[in-house]
């Protein structure tokens, strides 16, 4: 899979690709991620990548022209299977849009900055809009290094154990089962009985009945569907 991130702050994105899974994923050629830094599309003296609005309003708005450079020059390479944009009023990010996501060959992502990019990029270039949560963030690159570590991790190869990624919560509409490791008791805290017996069949259906339980508790909203 290949990932062309744009930007303007190509420093802010960096660093979560540079550690653990995602920095081993990148070493593994299983993915390889790009950033654009969008000034480098300017053609202006002062690389200018936005503007103020028409009709008047607070706030700035990232211009056409940039984008269209950086975005035209990548297409003209390959073919992109997603132009993705990061943007608060987006489709909320789920497991079922990063699993969707993983199975992709090469997609670019937008970072919008200010109030958001010219909506003639969001007609013309976008072909999905993805926030990461109802909250508003300085700008999308927090959440493209968001999207990126979910299907990233997705990809087959990339965590060492394949079966983890299924078992992770969400996977199948469930949030995940309590988790335990060594010691067996820690200051009279002691491990549920069940999963130290070596009964693999009970273990599966605790674990099963325990994922059950969360997921009516924490979120029943998963179990409706
Ligand atoms: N940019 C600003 N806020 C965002 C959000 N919640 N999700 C994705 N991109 C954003």
């Amino acid at each position: 899979m290949r990932i062309d991130i744009i930007t303007v702050l190509p420093e802010l994105l960096k660093s979560p690709f540079e550690a653990s899974i995602l920095q081993r994923a990148i070493q593994a050629n299983l993915v390889n991620v790009h950033f654009h830094n969008l000034r480098d599309y300017t053609t202006d003296k002062r690389k200018s990548v936005d503007d103020t609005q028409f009709g008047g309003g607070a706030g700035m708005v990232m211009t056409i022209a940039p984008i269209d450079n950086c975005i035209s020059k990548l297409k003209a390479e390959r073919d992109y299977d997603e132009v993705i944009y990061m943007t608060p009023d987006g489709e909320t990010l789920n497991q079922s849009t990063a699993n969707h996501i993983s199975l992709k060959k090469n997609i670019i992502i937008l970072c919008g900055h200010y109030k958001g990019v010219d909506q003639r990029v969001r007609d013309y270039f976008i072909t999905k809009e993805i926030s990461i949560g109802d909250y508003v963030l300085s700008g999308g690159e927090l959440g493209a290094a968001v999207l990126c570590d979910a299907i990233i991790r997705l990809i087959p190869g990339v965590l060492g154990n394949e079966t983890s990624a299924l078992t992770d919560s969400f996977q199948d509409n469930m949030l995940a089962p309590p988790i335990y490791t060594k010691p067996r008791e820690y200051k009279g805290m002691t491990v549920p009985e069940v999963l130290c017996s070596g009964n693999f069949p009970e273990i599966d259906k605790w674990r099963e009945e325990q994922a059950y339980k969360r997921t009516q508790q924490r979120r029943p909203d998963l179990l409706k569907d």
